[in-house]
C-alpha cells in the first residue's frame, strides 16, 4: 500500500510538471511565433506556409492574432485559371495591410499552396476547390462566415478587404492599391497619417487628397479603391 501510494505520489508530480512547462512552453511559443511572422512579414506581405508550419502558426493556440489564409493552386498544371488574378488581388490588400499605419501583429496575410506542402492543410479544411478563403480568428472558433464566400463576392481586392476588416475588426484602412513591387518602392502609405488623439487613419483635406489620388491614379495607370 505504502508503495502504491508512493507510486501514485510520483505519478502526480510527473504529471504537474509536464503540464507546468507545457503552459510555460505555450506562452515563450506564442511570443516566438508573433516574432517569426513579424519577421517573415518584413520581408513578404504574403507569408507562404506549409501543412506543418501552418499547424504551428495558424491554428495552434494560443494566439492573439488574426490570420487570413488563402488556399490556392498556382501552379500552372493544376488549371486554375483564375489563381494567378487571385493571387495578384490577395497581395494588393496584404500590400495595403503591411503598409498601412494600422499595421501590427494583429493580423497576418497567410496563403497555403497545394504543391508547396499544403495537402494536408487543404484535407484538415476539406477544401476542394481554389482559391479559399478563411479567416481564423485569435480566440475562440471559426465560424460559417470566417469562410469568404468567392462565388458571390468574387476574388477582387476590394470585397476582399471588406470581408477581412469586418472578420479581423481591424480598422478599415485607407490605401492606393498598386502593385506589390510599387509598394516596396514607396515603403509607406503615402496619403494618409494617423491623428495622434483619436489614433484613427485620417486623410488631410477631402478636396486635395481627391486631387492627389485622381493624379496618383492617373499616373500610376491603375486602379485605386478606397474604403470609407
Ligand atoms: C501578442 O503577444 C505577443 C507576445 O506576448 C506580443 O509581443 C504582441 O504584441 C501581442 N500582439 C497583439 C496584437 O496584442
Amino acid at each position: 500500500m505504502v508503495v502504491y501510494i508512493r507510486g501514485l505520489w510520483i505519478i502526480a508530480i510527473a504529471f504537474w510538471s509536464v503540464l507546468g512547462e507545457r503552459s510555460e512552453k505555450g506562452s515563450n511559443k506564442l511570443e516566438s511565433r508573433v516574432s517569426q511572422l513579424l519577421e517573415w512579414n518584413s520581408r513578404r506581405s504574403v507569408i507562404t506556409l506549409s501543412s506543418d508550419k501552418f499547424n504551428a502558426y495558424v491554428r495552434s493556440k494560443p494566439r492573439n492574432y488574426s490570420s487570413v489564409v488563402m488556399f490556392t493552386a498556382l501552379k500552372p498544371g493544376r488549371g486554375c485559371s483564375i489563381c494567378k488574378d487571385a493571387y495578384d488581388e490577395y497581395q494588393i490588400v496584404a500590400n495595403s495591410w503591411r503598409y498601412s499605419n494600422d499595421y501590427s501583429s494583429k493580423l497576418f496575410f497567410i496563403m497555403v499552396d497545394i504543391d508547396e506542402d499544403g495537402v494536408d492543410a487543404f484535407q484538415q479544411l476539406h477544401i476542394t476547390t481554389a482559391p479559399t478563403y478563411f479567416h481564423f480568428p485569435p480566440l475562440g472558433k471559426r465560424k460559417p462566415e470566417d469562410q469568404y464566400d468567392v462565388s458571390r463576392n468574387s476574388y477582387q481586392a476590394e470585397p476582399l478587404t471588406k470581408w477581412v476588416v469586418e472578420r479581423t475588426g481591424v480598422p478599415a484602412w485607407i490605401f492606393v492599391m498598386i502593385s506589390g513591387q510599387m509598394w516596396n518602392n514607396i515603403r509607406g502609405p503615402p496619403f494618409a497619417h494617423k491623428d495622434p488623439h483619436t489614433g484613427a487613419t485620417v486623410s488631410i483635406g477631402l478636396v486635395l487628397l481627391t486631387f492627389i489620388r485622381y493624379l496618383h491614379c492617373v499616373y500610376l495607370h491603375h486602379r485605386c479603391i478606397w474604403l470609407r
